[in-house]
């Protein structure tokens, strides 16, 4: 690996990866765009083994990895997803991902170990969907449901929460066309970032955009 450094505010010099590896990051990044329709191409097992191999890599509280990932492919299962989210696009993905914080896992966090275990499985979620996307696929995060409804579809125990329901399949030329279209619409940076203090206005950052 080409290595380069990067000096911080503070002038501190570190290392990092090649600019070339960066880019690949910020471009997957950038890209992703949710889809909410799909071709019928089936993903490969290869493909979704490869994405949920990536969620291993999230960080979690403690480590603990408290969350599961349940892999639906049976069509009649899909559309009892679809059904329960009462979003009918979710019937036309090839496979279907549901996200689910495992309470049990994080309980030696008392009170708290709801919210960290909410916290993993977000991020797991979210490096699965960067996954995918660098697979060439595309997916949407679907979080309105009845956690209770999605949980008796998918056999979940209690303590096990549904979070994030994902469809993945491959988009259709149209979904792929708005993903190429204009920028994707975000707020500028100095809406989201404060400077030390919340209120302060920070700039000057380098945006993501293409
Ligand atoms: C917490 C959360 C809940 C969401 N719930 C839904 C949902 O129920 N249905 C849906 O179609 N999209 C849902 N989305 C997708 C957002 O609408 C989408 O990410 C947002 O409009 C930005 O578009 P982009 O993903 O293309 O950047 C959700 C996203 C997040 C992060």
């Amino acid at each position: 690996m080409e290595e380069n450094f990067i000096t911080d505010s503070k002038g501190r010099r570190s290392r990092t990866s090649s600019r070339a590896e960066r880019m690949d990051l910020k471009a997957i990044v950038s890209s992703r765009r949710c889809c909410r329709e799909f071709t019928s191409q089936a993903v490969l097992n290869e493909q979704l083994d490869r994405m949920l191999d990536m969620t291993r890599y999230a960080p979690t509280a403690g480590g603990l990895q408290s969350f599961d990932v349940v892999v639906v492919h049976r069509e009649q299962r899909i559309a009892s997803l679809a059904d329960a989210c009462k979003q009918p696009f979710v019937k036309g993905a090839n496979v279907v991902l549901v996200f689910c914080a495992n309470n049990d896992r994080a309980a030696k966090y008392g009170e708290k170990g709801p919210n960290y275990a909410v916290q993993d499985t977000t991020l797991a979620a979210c490096y699965a969907m960067l996954a995918a996307e660098d697979e060439g696929l595309s997916t949407v995060w679907v979080g309105a449901f009845d956690p209770k409804e999605v949980a008796n579809i998918i056999g979940a125990p209690s303590g096990v929460i549904p979070e994030v329901i994902m469809p993945v399949g491959f988009p259709t030329e149209a979904e792929e066309a708005r993903k190429t279209g204009p920028g994707h619409r975000t707020k500028d940076l100095d809406e989201l970032v404060h400077d030390e203090q919340y209120g302060e206005r920070i700039l000057h950052h380098e945006p993501l955009a293409h």
